[in-house]
């Protein structure tokens, strides 16, 4: 009697502080997944105000470029046309490298490069979330890729702790492997890769029914004549230091709650960056 009480009262006293780290977990996921990754910006259906919330990550968006037809996957945990079954550790890989359970190559342009960067921590969290994201049915079309993927994007990734505690390292990490602001914002090479050698110049062109936008240079080059306000209003709401409206696919709506010491850590690193 005496060791079950033990037992019970022992359990009741690891229970509360694994409930509160699991909520912690949980929200560290949300937050991930739905404000700086914006997955839903290529992963929720985009309807005429925005993504489809009734069907979030349900997949189906279409990337129609010279290269391949992308489609977007449904990444909700339906059993049938989701993730549902697969486990942890291959939506993990899914995430960090591009492979799917049965050793295929996910495609452009989920962006790889810089995913293969996120910690082991935060990928946890973003697994644990998607797990509580309610099932949609919806089966995609298959991608056609009409050029050669390669065999992986790299070396197997074993494990990548978290940035240093400092804004300019914090603000890397957000700009790469969580928001990948620099897939968008810096010049890509014939190869399709990002120009390293010009991190954040811009001028990477994007189609669509607004016409063409131009990502624009985030290097001190571009934002020096840019207070800390304007970068963060035009971030939040994508309205430009000028009071034009910004257009698409830059994700406006999900940025507009990033927390406030993310905003800053942010602007300190695109201030940090080389000119171009
Ligand atoms: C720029 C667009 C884009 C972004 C951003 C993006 N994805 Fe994707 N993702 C895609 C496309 C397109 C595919 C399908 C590619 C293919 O068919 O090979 C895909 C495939 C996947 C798959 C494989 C699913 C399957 O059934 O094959 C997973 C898992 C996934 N994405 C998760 C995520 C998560 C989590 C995020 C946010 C952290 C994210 N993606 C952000 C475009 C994107
Ligand atoms: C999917 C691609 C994409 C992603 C991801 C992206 N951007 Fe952009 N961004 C653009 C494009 C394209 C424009 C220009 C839109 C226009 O001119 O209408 C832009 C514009 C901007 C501007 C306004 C510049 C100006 O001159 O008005 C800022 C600031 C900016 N982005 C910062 C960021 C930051 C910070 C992130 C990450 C949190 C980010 N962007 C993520 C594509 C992207």
């Amino acid at each position: 009697m005496r060791i079950l009480l033990c037992a019970a009262v022992a359990a009741l006293c690891v229970s509360a502080p694994a409930y509160a780290q699991d909520a912690a977990l949980l929200e560290r996921g949300r937050y991930l997944v739905e404000v700086t990754g914006a997955c839903g910006n290529c992963h929720t259906p985009m309807g005429p105000n925005g993504p489809d919330m009734s069907r979030n990550l349900a997949g189906g968006s279409v990337f129609d470029e010279q290269p391949f037809r992308a489609v977007s996957a449904n990444i909700t945990p339906d059993p049938e046309t989701g993730i549902g079954r697969w486990t942890d550790a291959q939506i993990m890989r899914a995430i960090r490298e591009g492979i799917r359970p049965d050793g295929s190559l996910i495609g452009p342009p989920m962006p790889f490069g810089m995913y293969r960067g996120l910690s082991d921590g935060d990928l946890q969290a973003m697994v644990a979330y998607l797990r509580t994201v309610p099932p949609v049915r919806n089966a995609v079309e298959k991608s056609v890729y009409r050029m050669p993927l390669p065999p992986a994007y790299g070396p197997p990734v074993v494990s990548v702790p978290p940035p240093a505690d400092n804004a300019v390292a914090r603000g890397a990490y957000l700009a790469g492997p969580t928001a990948h602001c620099m897939e968008c914002h810096t010049p890509m090479l014939p190869t399709g890769q990002n120009d390293m050698s010009r991190l954040g110049a811009g001028g990477m062109q994007f189609n669509g029914p607004w016409g063409i936008s131009v990502a624009a240079n985030l290097t001190p080059n571009g934002l020096r004549e840019w207070s800390d306000a304007e970068i963060e209003r035009a971030v939040r709401t994508g309205v430009s230091r000028n009071g034009r409206q910004l257009n698409p696919p830059m994700a406006f709506w999900a940025y507009r709650s990033m927390s406030a010491q993310d905003m800053s850590d942010l602007i300190a690193y695109l201030r940090s960056l080389p000119p171009h």
